[in-house]
């Protein structure tokens, strides 16, 4: 063990600048060591210690939608954080209460939720799904002694606290953590309406809420069909359960509408919604937003966070909430992602033994490789281009929604020639 560590702190030693300190962070994620990133613009990132420079079509896993080092950003942080950081939630803070009723508005606005209510804010997307079920299941509970389970679906992410872990599917990130949350079951999203319905209807009893994402993001930019969100809808109505839509990854107007189920009628929104990554372009904040329906189930000592809803993020949070809660920035987002799928579509058509689909919707977007598809990522980071997988075998294009159509081309076409070297 000692003869481990000792190697791995000289194999550290030989890493160039600040990458010689990676043996004091805790190694939760893979990381290529070739790559430090010192800063960036636009939809452009800079390594200057190995005088590199990136289109980024990750934005921080579909976080920065505003581009790095927006200036509008750093002016709201830098003037925001003069006059008040923070001042906790035992007062109103102007900021907090003001980026509230600017998402119930537009969401209303906007064809999103139409009965939104009230907004709980907080600091990470698995943070804003704790709350989401905490609602479900504290109004299960005043239905039901037993009405406290969580329906969710295989090949979901919903985060790695405890609660969201719990209703996370995939066996790596739960297996090793022994108990979680009692009471979750996982159904497939692909089975008929009437086998979900039987499933959901048999236990309706012990079942608060279901979660969804609208289009499954960690799972493999998988969207669920209009059809499918329609009939869950109504089967959880029919049985008095909540219905959450995680649109952490796939809200915000990455697909092309302010959030991913403005796409649905009406009467398929969902109870509850939940909101972080852009919401913030990088700086920590996430909502949980509640309808009328169950925006009382969570009293005063229910719940709570010091950071949620502070005046820095708030403020930040309006600003982004306003930019991209807008028509034309929206239509920009749908313009962008057809340039997309034109130029993937030939690459698809190109490769056909190699590439097997390619779905998504506005500028969420995966390709989907007949296998993993590191090669292409690591030639694309050779060639210039950082890009992400999701699921097995999907490249996830979730670029800056603010990327120009010239970073579009040029990124597109190193990915062209990545493709190409890997597969001839
Ligand atoms: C759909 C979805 N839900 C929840 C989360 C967790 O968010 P966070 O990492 O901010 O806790 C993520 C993060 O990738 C996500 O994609």
């Amino acid at each position: 063990m000692l003869r481990l560590r000792t190697s791995s702190v000289l194999a550290s030693k030989q890493l160039k600048g600040p990458l010689a300190n990676k043996e004091f962070q805790v190694t939760t994620y893979a990381r290529p060591t070739d790559l430090l990133i010192t800063r960036g613009k636009g939809s452009v990132l800079y390594d200057d210690l190995h005088n590199k420079k990136y289109v980024d079509f990750t934005a921080g896993i579909a976080v920065t939608s505003l581009g790095h080092a927006n200036e509008n950003v750093s002016k709201i942080l830098c003037e925001q954080s003069k006059k008040l950081i923070h001042s906790s939630n035992l007062y109103y803070n102007a900021e907090c209460l003001n980026l509230s009723k600017k998402i119930v508005d537009k969401t209303k606005s906007l064809g999103g939720q139409h009965d939104c209510s009230k907004v709980f804010l907080c600091s990470t997307g698995t943070e804003a799904n704790e709350a989401a079920l905490k609602f479900a299941k504290k109004h299960g509970s005043l239905l039901g002694p037993k009405k406290h389970g969580i329906v969710a679906f295989e090949n979901s992410f919903h985060g790695r606290t405890m609660g969201a872990l719990s209703v996370t599917s995939n066996p790596k990130y739960r297996t090793p953590f022994g108990d979680l949350v009692p009471g979750t079951s996982f159904l497939n999203i692909q089975d008929e309406l009437s086998v979900l319905s039987d499933l959901i209807s048999s236990k309706k009893d012990k079942i608060a809420g279901l979660i969804v994402e609208p289009v499954q993001g960690e799972g493999g930019v998988l969207p669920i069909s209009a059809e499918k969100l329609v009939g869950l809808k109504q089967i959880c109505s029919e049985n008095d359960v909540i219905v959450i839509h995680d649109e952490i990854q796939c809200g915000m107007g990455r697909t092309g509408k302010l959030w991913a189920h403005a796409y649905l009628p009406k009467e398929a929104h969902p109870d509850i919604f939940t909101s972080a990554k852009a919401l913030g372009n990088g700086f920590p904040i996430a909502a949980t937003m509640v309808n009328e329906k169950i925006n009382n189930a969570l009293q005063v000592g229910d719940h709570g966070t010091t950071y949620g809803g502070n005046p820095l993020g708030a403020a930040l949070g309006c600003y982004v909430v306003d930019t991209i809660g807008d028509e034309k920035f929206l239509q920009e987002v749908i313009r962008k992602g057809e340039i997309f799928k034109n130029s993937l579509k030939k690459l698809h058509n190109a490769y056909p033994d190699h590439i097997t689909n390619l779905r998504g919707q506005g500028l969420m977007i995966g390709l989907e490789f007949t296998e993993a598809p590191k090669e292409v990522i690591s030639k694309c980071r050779d060639l210039g281009l950082l890009i992400i997988t999701a699921g097995k075998s999907t490249v996830r294009f979730v670029p800056p929604l603010t990327i120009t159509d010239a970073e579009i081309e040029e990124g597109l076409s190193i990915f062209e020639r990545a493709v190409k070297e890997v597969y001839g």
